[in-house]
């Protein structure tokens, strides 16, 4: 125990001395170790992870094989500069990455995290543009709601209002209403909900001048809306738009990827090639820090030679890194060797009556593969104790349970390994939260 930790809390009492990524306050929870889909906190506490760690730990937390590739990649190679050659675990995985997406995507650019994977996809459409004669298509369209990450351009994609306390983003960033809005606002039917936004994104081109617009960068689901799952026309409808205005569509599958939705990405599942994704998350399993761009043929094709006009450099020190493609080869291998996309379906039929069941009457379950987010419907503004997801969340965390909940919402993203009994314990715990919150089911 340092100076500054008291008996009593295994947490420091100069808490300005240290960096902290979320808000602490007494509640706040100092991890020491996990196994399987359960954390362990320092004060010995167990915690039943329903979120896969944020979308992440989709093989769990003690995945051997992912662990041993890493550690042998540590032994061999643990870094290279990228500024001066490639390794063989970033050529093969790049490589297992394409082999997942659909047709028509043909490269990948590895990078350290979801935020840095959106940037790239800006500046590559941006090149692409460039490199066919059209410097002027430079504006990106992303929907208000979705989130695409923390550094300045992502950030700036990202159409929350709690992100304008940083003032104001990236310029020629335009923000179009999503179907799940425009049925919240007025009530529009989803089937009718999907045709009005896109055509109201077709019309925010056309205003803002398709020769400005270089792309529209979308969650396929956005997950911040409680998992707003689009009717199966809608990104279609989207493809077609950006085909008639040359506007490049990327999709931001950070979430949706590698598996999630039961179809390898999203992409798969609703049948729509983007010209770009963007892929993170869950395709190291959690065991090193990775992203990536998978890239349409048609725009690797206007990338040039290293120091060319056509070039993406400059690029990160850490892209491609050894490590970090030795746990993604990994996972992409057992991924593939273990038939995960059967077990994801599998997991998910077990799963979505039961969860339905629980949140029936209470509000809406919106579900895709292991993606699930409920809509509640309950006691809420002048309790004094934050909205209802929020409520909800903090009801599971007191027995033991983490799944995120914020506005209305609460969404859940088992892992892949998750057994019919940890799946049970889950939704035993949430029930208890809900009726604590909500009310029994009626
Ligand atoms: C859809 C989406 N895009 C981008 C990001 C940013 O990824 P990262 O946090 O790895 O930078 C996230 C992270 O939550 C995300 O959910």
């Amino acid at each position: 125990m340092t100076a500054k930790e008291t008996a009593a809390s295994p947490w420091p009492t100069d808490l300005s001395a240290y960096c902290f990524e979320v808000p602490h306050s007494e509640d706040s929870l100092l991890f020491t170790s996990a196994k399987g889909v359960r954390l362990t906190a320092a004060d010995g506490r167990g915690y039943l992870d329903a979120m896969s760690g944020v979308f992440v730990t989709c093989f769990g937390y003690d995945c051997g094989p992912i662990a041993q590739a890493v550690q042998q990649q540590l032994h061999t190679l643990p870094f290279n500069p990228p500024l001066h050659g490639a390794n063989q675990a970033a050529l093969d995985l790049a490589q297992a990455l394409v082999d997942l997406a659909p047709d028509g995507i043909t490269a990948a650019k590895l990078v350290n995290g979801g935020s840095e994977s959106v940037e790239a996809a800006i500046r590559l459409a941006r090149l692409y543009h460039r490199s066919h004669g059209n410097p002027d298509k430079v504006k990106v369209l992303s929907h208000y709601h979705g989130y695409h990450g923390a550094t300045f351009g992502s950030l700036s994609l990202t159409g929350r209002p709690d992100v304008s306390r940083f003032g104001p983003g990236l310029p020629g960033v335009v923000h179009v209403w999503p179907p799940d809005c425009l049925e919240e606002f007025w009530g529009v039917e989803a089937d009718r909900s999907a045709a009005l936004a896109a055509e109201m994104i077709e019309r925010t081109i056309e205003a803002e001048g398709p020769d400005s617009v270089a792309a529209l960068v979308i969650e396929p689901v956005i997950h911040l809306r409680g998992m707003a799952i689009p009717s199966a026309d809608y990104l279609g409808r989207l493809r077609e738009i950006c085909d008639r205005h040359n506007v490049l569509l990327v999709f931001d599958e950070i979430v949706t990827g590698f598996g999630r939705t039961g179809h390898p990405f999203a992409a798969q599942a609703f049948g729509v090639t983007p010209d770009l994704m963007c892929v993170g998350k869950g395709i190291s399993g959690g065991y090193a820090p990775l992203a990536a761009v998978l890239i349409g043929e048609h725009v690797a094709a206007v990338l040039g030679d290293a120091d060319g006009p056509r070039s993406f450099a400059p690029s990160h020190t850490y892209a491609a890194n050894p490590l970090a493609s030795a746990a993604g080869l990994a996972a992409v291998t057992l991924f593939n060797d273990g038939d995960y996309l059967t077990k994801v379906r599998n997991l998910s039929q077990y799963i979505e009556p039961r969860l339905r069941r629980l949140v029936d009457g209470r509000g809406t379950l919106r579900a895709i593969g292991l993606l699930y987010g409920a809509k509640l419907t309950g006691p809420d503004g002048g309790t004094g104790q934050g909205p209802i997801g929020e409520r909800v969340a903090r009801a599971c965390l007191k027995r033991g349970l983490i799944l995120r909940g914020q506005d209305d919402w609460i969404t859940l993203a088992p892992a892949f390994v998750t057994t019919e009994a940890e799946a049970d314990e889950t939704l035993r715990i949430l029930g208890e939260a809900l009726d604590e919150v909500c009310g029994a089911a009626r």
